[in-house]
C-alpha cells in the first residue's frame, strides 16, 4: 500500500481560475487536483484532496490526517498570515509537512511575507503558480518514497 498524504487548500483557493487570474492563473482547483491525482498515481502515493473556506473545517482536515496521511501539502491562503490555531493544528501532525502559495507572497503586500503554516512547514514553494503543487507532490514523493 503507498503512503497517503493530504492536499489541502484553504479560503478561497476554490475560486482559483475564476479569481485574480493574474496573480492565480486560469486552471481551476478541480483541474490542479486532476493531475495531482494522476501523477500522485505515478508515484505510488495515495493522496486526498480537501478544500474548505472555513478554519475549524482545515483543523478538521488536519486531525483526520494524523489517522491516515505520511505528508499534508498545504495552501491555507489567508490563514496561513493569521491562524495559529491552524499552526497548532499542523504541529499536531508528526509526518511531512510542504507549503504551497501559488503566487509569490514575497512580492506582494508585507503581510503576506509572514506564514504560521512556514514555522511548521518541511519546505515552502511560492510564486510557481500552480504548478507549485505539483512540485510540491515531487518533493512529498522523493521524502516518503
Ligand atoms: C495564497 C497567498 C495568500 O496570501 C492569499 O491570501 C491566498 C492565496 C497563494 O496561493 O498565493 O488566498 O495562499
Amino acid at each position: 500500500m503507498g503512503k497517503r498524504i493530504l492536499i489541502l487548500n484553504g479560503p478561497n483557493l476554490n475560486l482559483v481560475g475564476e479569481r485574480q487570474k493574474d496573480l492565480y492563473g486560469e486552471v481551476s482547483l478541480a483541474d490542479v487536483n486532476n493531475h495531482c491525482g494522476k501523477l500522485a498515481e505515478e508515484f505510488g502515493l495515495e493522496v486526498r484532496f480537501e478544500q474548505s473556506n472555513h478554519e475549524g473545517a482545515l483543523i478538521d482536515y488536519i486531525h483526520e490526517a494524523r489517522t491516515y496521511a505520511h505528508g499534508i501539502i498545504i495552501n491555507a491562503g489567508a490563514y496561513s498570515h493569521t491562524s495559529i490555531a491552524t499552526m497548532d493544528a499542523l504541529e499536531s501532525f508528526v509526518g511531512v509537512v510542504l507549503e504551497v502559495h501559488i503566487s509569490n507572497v514575497f512580492k506582494r503586500q508585507d503581510f503576506r511575507r509572514q506564514s504560521y503554516m512556514s514555522l511548521r512547514a518541511d519546505g515552502v514553494i511560492a510564486g510557481f503558480g500552480v504548478e507549485g503543487y505539483e512540485l510540491a507532490l515531487r518533493r512529498m514523493s522523493s521524502l516518503l518514497t
